[in-house]
C-alpha cells in the first residue's frame, strides 16, 4: 500500500461545537485543514485493525471532494471496509441506523445541518461512535487537543473512487461499498410505523405537503411517502437536494420554510404540512393555518406513542434539553416514567438511550427523536404525526388543543439575534451571569425572579460534567427566561433568547403565544441590556 505522511502545521480553531466541526467552505479548503481534523479522528479513536466505517453526507457543496479525501485517509489508517452513500449521500439520522445496523466503527458524518451551502456557504463534519450517536464530549475534546499539535497525516495515493453506482471497489486492499442510502432507513421505518393505517389515511382525500428544502431528505421522502406510502406526487415540493440548496437556508423553521408556510396558511391548504432540514435530523410539523412547537411536538409524541406499533410497548423515559419547554415533563408525569433535562445538542441524549432510561428525546430547536437510533430524526418525527392523525381521525389542531386542554400550554418561543459581534455577545453573557444575585427577589410587573443560574449537567451515566450551558433566569409563577450563544454558527455570535410561561386557563390557549409573552420579552431586553450592547431590540428569526 501506498501510504503517504504528509507533513502539516496545526489549526488553532478546530474546536467541534454543539454538532461537529462547521466552517465556510473555504476554511475547509485550505490545504491540509480537511485532512488534519480527519487524522485527529482517528488519532482520538484507536482505529481496531481491518474496521468499517460509515461515510456519507448531506450531498452540499465540497461534499464529493471530502468523501474522496476522507475515503482515502481511511486506507491509510488501517479501516478495513468503508461503507459509503450511493453518491456521498447519508442523511444524519440514515447514517446513524446504518452504523447500528451493520455495527460498524462508527461513522463519519460530512453536514453543517441547517447552515446555509454552496461554495460561499458552510461545510461540516463530524465523527459519531459505534452506537450511532455524535461523538460525546470526552471525545470531541480529545479530537481538539490532537488537532492543535498535529504535525503529519496519512494517505495513500490513489484515483477517486467512483460513488454513483452500487458496487464494492478496491482501494489499496480497503474496500470501498457504495449502498443504497435509502432501503436500510426506510426498512426502519416501516418496522415502526403502521405504513397501512398511514396509507388508507392518504387514500381518504387527506392531503399532506413535504418540504424537503432541497435538501437530502427528497430520495428518501420519494420513497418512503410516494413508493410505500401511495400519496399523489404533488405531496412533495423541492425534493431535488441540490449543493446549495437552491439558495436557500434548509432550516425548517417559519421564517426559512415560508414556501410551505405560505401554502399552509393559504387557501385551499393541505390538511397536514411538514419540513425538514439539510441533513434530515430536524422537522417542523403543520396543520392547515397552525404551527406545533417542537416542543409541543415531543409533548404529544410521548403521551400517544403506545398507540404507535414501535411503541406500543410504552416508553421507559422521556429526555429534553434544557432550554425546550416543560411540555413533555407534563406527560411524564402522567405516564409515570422519568425525565431527563440535558444541555443543548443531541451527544447529551446518547447515553441515556444506551442505558434504557428514555426512549423518547427532544429539542425546541426541531429535533425530535427516539432510541430507535442515536441521532434527532425529521422524517421520523413526520411519520409519527401521520400514524397519530391515521388513528385519531382528527386535525393537527384539534389534536393540539386537546393536548393543552389536558395537560395545560407551555407557550414558548425562541427570539434569534443573528450575526452579532462577539465581543457584544459575550458581554451580554458576562453582564447577566455578574448580574444574578441582584436579579433575585426582583419585580417586573406580574413578574418575580426567584432564581438564576448557569445550567451544568452532570450525566447520570457516566458522570461526566458539563458546565456553562445557558443562563437561567426563573420567575416564581414557573415562568423562565434562557440565555444561551449558539455553539453552530460559522460567523460572529447568535445569542438565543427561550422564553416559557405555563398557561393553566384554557381560554388563553389561543392567544398568539408572541402576545401572551410579551411582558416576558421585554423583561429579557431589559435584564439583559441587549439594546444598549448590541444595537438590537428586534430578532432575525423568531420560532
Ligand atoms: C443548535 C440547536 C441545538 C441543536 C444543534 C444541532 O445548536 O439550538 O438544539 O442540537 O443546533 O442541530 P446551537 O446553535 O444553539 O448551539
Ligand atoms: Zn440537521
Amino acid at each position: 500500500m501506498n501510504v503517504q505522511v504528509i507533513p502539516s502545521q496545526a489549526f488553532a480553531d478546530q474546536k467541534p461545537g454543539t454538532s461537529g466541526l462547521r466552517k465556510k467552505v473555504t476554511v475547509f479548503q485550505q490545504p491540509h485543514y480537511l485532512e488534519n481534523f480527519v487524522q485527529s479522528i482517528f488519532d482520538s479513536i484507536d482505529v481496531p485493525k481491518g474496521a468499517t466505517l460509515i461515510l456519507g453526507g448531506d450531498g452540499r457543496y465540497y461534499n464529493r471532494e471530502a468523501i474522496q479525501i476522507i475515503l482515502k485517509m481511511a486506507a491509510a489508517n488501517g479501516f478495513g471496509r468503508v461503507l459509503v452513500g450511493q453518491a456521498g449521500i447519508l442523511s444524519t439520522p440514515a447514517a446513524s441506523c446504518i452504523i447500528r445496523k451493520y455495527k460498524t466503527f462508527g461513522g463519519i458524518i460530512l453536514s453543517a445541518s441547517h447552515n446555509p451551502g454552496g461554495v460561499d456557504g458552510d461545510f461540516g463534519i463530524k465523527y459519531n461512535t459505534p452506537n450511532g450517536g455524535p461523538a460525546p464530549e470526552k471525545i470531541t475534546e480529545a479530537i481538539f487537543e490532537k488537532s492543535k499539535s498535529i504535525q503529519r497525516y496519512k494517505m495513500i495515493a490513489a484515483p477517486d473512487v467512483p460513488l454513483d453506482v452500487i458496487g464494492e471497489t478496491d482501494l489499496a486492499g480497503m474496500k470501498v461499498q457504495v449502498i443504497d442510502a435509502v432501503a436500510d432507513y426506510a426498512e426502519l421505518m416501516e418496522s415502526l410505523f403502521d405504513f397501512n393505517a398511514i396509507k388508507d389515511l392518504l387514500a381518504s382525500g387527506f392531503r399532506m405537503k413535504f418540504d424537503a428544502m432541497h435538501a437530502v431528505t427528497g430520495p428518501y421522502a420519494q420513497e418512503i411517502f410516494i413508493q410505500r406510502l401511495g400519496a399523489p406526487a404533488d405531496s412533495l415540493m423541492n425534493c431535488v437536494p441540490l449543493p446549495d440548496f437552491g439558495g436557500g437556508h434548509p432550516d425548517p423553521n417559519l421564517t426559512y420554510a415560508h414556501e410551505l408556510v405560505e401554502i399552509i396558511y393559504g387557501e385551499n391548504a393541505p390538511d397536514f404540512g411538514a419540513a425538514s432540514d439539510g441533513d434530515g435530523d430536524r422537522n417542523m410539523i403543520l396543520g392547515k393555518g397552525f404551527f406545533v412547537t417542537p416542543s409541543d411536538s415531543l409533548a404529544l409524541i410521548a403521551a400517544n406513542a403506545r398507540m404507535v406499533k414501535g411503541y406500543a410497548k410504552g416508553i421507559a423515559g422521556v429526555a429534553r434539553s434544557m432550554p425546550t419547554s416543560g411540555a413533555v415533563d407534563m406527560v411524564a408525569k402522567s405516564l409515570d416514567i422519568p425525565c431527563f433535562e440535558t444541555p443543548t445538542g443531541w451527544k447529551f441524549f446518547g447515553n441515556l438511550m444506551d442505558a434504557g432510561q428514555v426512549t423518547l428525546c427532544g429539542e425546541e430547536s426541531f429535533g425530535t427523536g427516539s432510541s430507535h437510533v442515536r441521532e434527532k430524526d425529521g422524517l421520523w418525527a413526520v411519520l409519527f404525526w401521520l400514524n397519530i392523525l391515521a388513528i385519531k381521525r382528527q386535525s393537527v389542531e384539534q389534536i393540539v388543543k386537546r393536548h393543552w386542554l389536558q395537560f395545560g400550554r407551555n407557550v414558548y418561543s425562541r427570539h434569534d439575534y443573528e450575526d452579532l459581534p462577539l465581543d457584544a455577545a459575550n458581554g451580554v453573557i458576562e453582564h447577566l451571569r455578574s448580574n444574578f444575585s441582584a436579579l433575585v427577589g426582583k419585580s417586573f410587573g406580574q413578574y418575580t425572579i426567584q432564581e438564576c443560574d448557569d445550567f451544568s449537567y452532570t450525566d447520570p451515566i457516566d458522570g461526566s460534567i458539563s458546565t456553562k450551558q445557558g443562563l437561567r433566569v426563573l420567575f416564581t409563577d414557573g415562568s423562565r427566561i434562557v440565555f444561551r450563544l449558539s455553539g453552530t454558527g460559522t460567523s460572529g455570535a447568535t445569542l438565543r433568547i427561550y422564553l416559557e410561561a405555563f398557561e393553566p386557563d384554557t381560554s388563553k390557549h389561543d392567544l398568539d403565544a408572541q402576545i401572551a409573552l410579551s411582558e416576558m420579552i421585554k423583561i429579557a431586553l431589559q435584564i439583559s441590556e441587549l439594546k444598549q450592547r448590541t444595537g438590537r431590540d428586534t430578532p432575525t428569526v423568531i420560532t
